[in-house]
């Protein structure tokens, strides 16, 4: 009888062990995709519940639709290489926002160019006469980005193109008639976002002219016809103005309807880089015209932001989403131009935020935008403890994990008393001694997220220059916060989401600890902890 080597099954299964690890994941190999899923979850830094591309290079999310119980999510794509170039829209979907499957490349660059940010909606009507068999087309709206152009200094190398889809975004057709929208001779001429508008019964779509934004109408998609531009005047002009969104929304409980205008820009974010600014007002078809009272509190020049943190950017909302789901679903692109090729991460780069709610509410400071963390994250949760509940005169330190990958959901509701300057931080940390902090400082009545300390931030000195802060607005005695946490991000939702902060880091290790520190005067509420 042949006597078997055990020793050589031990090293061949080891050696594949390790020649698995250290494999690049490439479309040629043929690993499944559980052992796929496998590689993903060992690699540093890769997010447990936040989507991420397969591989290589992402940025911006792109036309984001929903059709047939599916929730589209197309991204800024290069399949080629971990930094940014040549643009593809990839492609994935979802049930419920919070798991996603990849699907294959939805767009290709071609002869027109790269294919830059844009939308998507459903064509119920077929007024672009792209159906089939009865079933209304999937359009996406982009930008066509010429590289020669750009690289020769012209100013016309961008403009607007459009493709159809009949089987629900699974393969494309570019229209033979693009450009939809040529470019009249301005640089930075992109980032198209189409909506239906019912008032006026047309196609409407907004788009960033560098330092503004231009509204166009169409009956049918293709033939474009300039409405009006608006911006010049309004709004920080720190940076370019890109991946704008315009959409009416219900203001809450009072059954009035106002538009609201997002609006990218970089640099010149809240504490550094890209940031989304949001103005509200009103639009008749034909002009953007801003809130009188929204104005007034923020003045031309006083920037409202949508996320104060520096990892929230060129988000815009989802197309088509069923009337009677109601809400206005919104991702973005978890990272800063500021350092976004940079980051420390191997065979992939960037994620994107949570998908959040976007709702607009009446204040002591007139209309403001809230964001409020969509409600099918909870199915996350696995387990859930109580923060005991105490009064601390002289505040309190207590720990809330000691040796357990810190992902998952706290929520804290507390209060302060009037002139005590008591600051409450929850505090990550892990056996390399390295920590993140985020929580709100009365002192200042200003929320904070300081990942200075918070492992590798060695790739650039503008990713953990300060720490960053947000201001609250609300008058309520009692404060709420809610925190997303995963492996690499904090996502702070305050006062129900009135004030927002998105921020990653990249310990050396996986946080371990977490810790909650009032240094003074507080009374704690029932407070959650809820374990993904
Ligand atoms: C925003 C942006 C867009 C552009 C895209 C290119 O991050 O610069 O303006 O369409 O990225 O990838």
């Amino acid at each position: 009888m042949q006597k078997i080597d055990y020793s050589i099954i031990v090293i061949l299964a080891i050696s594949l062990l390790f020649s698995c690890k250290n494999e690049p994941i490439t479309k040629e190999n043929k690993s499944t995709k559980a052992e796929k899923e496998i590689v993903k979850s060992k690699e540093p830094h890769r997010p447990t519940f936040h989507f991420t591309p397969p591989e290589k290079w992402m940025n911006d999310p792109n036309g984001m639709v929903y059709y047939e119980d599916e929730y589209h999510l197309f991204y800024q794509f290069y399949p080629d290489s971990t930094v940014w170039g040549p643009m593809h829209w990839g492609h994935a979907i979802s049930s419920d926002m919070v798991t996603w499957e990849h699907l294959s490349i939805a767009l290709y660059p071609d002869e027109l160019g790269y294919i830059f940010s844009g939308s998507a909606v459903i064509d119920w009507k077929n007024t672009s006469g792209f159906g089939k068999d009865g079933e209304p087309p999937m359009i996406a709206i982009f930008t066509h980005h010429e590289p020669e152009g750009a690289k020769k200094g012209t100013k016309t190398f961008q403009y607007q193109s459009i493709a159809y889809s009949n089987d629900k975004g699974r393969t494309w057709t570019k229209y033979a008639g693009n450009p939809v929208i040529p470019n009249p001779g301005i640089k930075d001429f992109r980032d198209p976002k189409v909506i239906w508008d019912d008032d006026s019964d047309q196609w409407v779509m907004v788009f960033a002219a560098w330092d503004h934004v231009k509204f166009y109408g169409s009956p049918n998609l293709k033939d474009w016809t300039h409405l009006s531009d608006f911006g010049k005047e309004w709004g920080t002009h720190a940076g370019v103005w890109e991946c704008p969104d315009l959409f009416p929304l219900i203001v809450k409980g009072k059954g009035e309807k106002k538009w609201v205008l997002l609006q990218s820009l970089n640099p010149g974010g809240p504490n550094g880089g890209s940031g989304t600014q949001y103005f509200i007002g009103d639009f008749d078809g034909k002009n953007f015209i801003i809130d009188g009272e929204f104005a007034e509190n923020f003045k031309q020049d006083t920037t409202v932001w949508l996320d104060y943190g520096r990892d929230n950017y060129a988000g815009v909302t989802w197309s088509d989403i069923p009337q009677s789901d109601g809400r206005k679903l919104f991702i973005g692109w978890m990272s800063n131009w500021d350092y976004a090729q940079i980051v420390p991460t191997e065979s992939w780069r960037s994620a994107m935020t949570v998908a959040r709610n976007l709702v607009l509410k009446r204040t002591n400071l007139g209309l403001m935008l809230f964001s409020e963390p969509v409600k099918e994250l909870a199915g996350l949760r696995k387990s859930t403890e109580v923060i005991d509940a105490s009064k601390a005169p002289d505040g309190f330190s207590v720990s809330l994990a000691a040796d357990k990958k810190v992902v998952g959901e706290v929520n804290l509701k507390f209060s302060i008393p009037k002139g005590a300057k008591t600051k409450i931080t929850l505090e990550l940390s892990n056996t390399k001694n390295e920590k993140y902090q985020i929580g709100y400082n009365a002192a200042t009545n200003e929320f904070f997220s300081d990942r200075r300390a918070a492992g590798k931030i060695a790739f650039s000195d503008k990713f953990a220059d300060k720490i960053h802060t947000a201001p609250r607005f609300s008058e309520n005695p009692i404060i709420e916060l809610q925190i997303f946490l995963d492996v690499a991000s904090a996502e702070l939702f305050a006062d129900k989401g009135w004030t927002v902060m998105t921020d990653i880091f990249f310990p050396n290790e996986d946080f371990n600890q977490l810790e909650l520190i009032a240094d003074g005067e507080i009374e704690l509420y029932k407070s959650k902890v809820h374990w993904y």
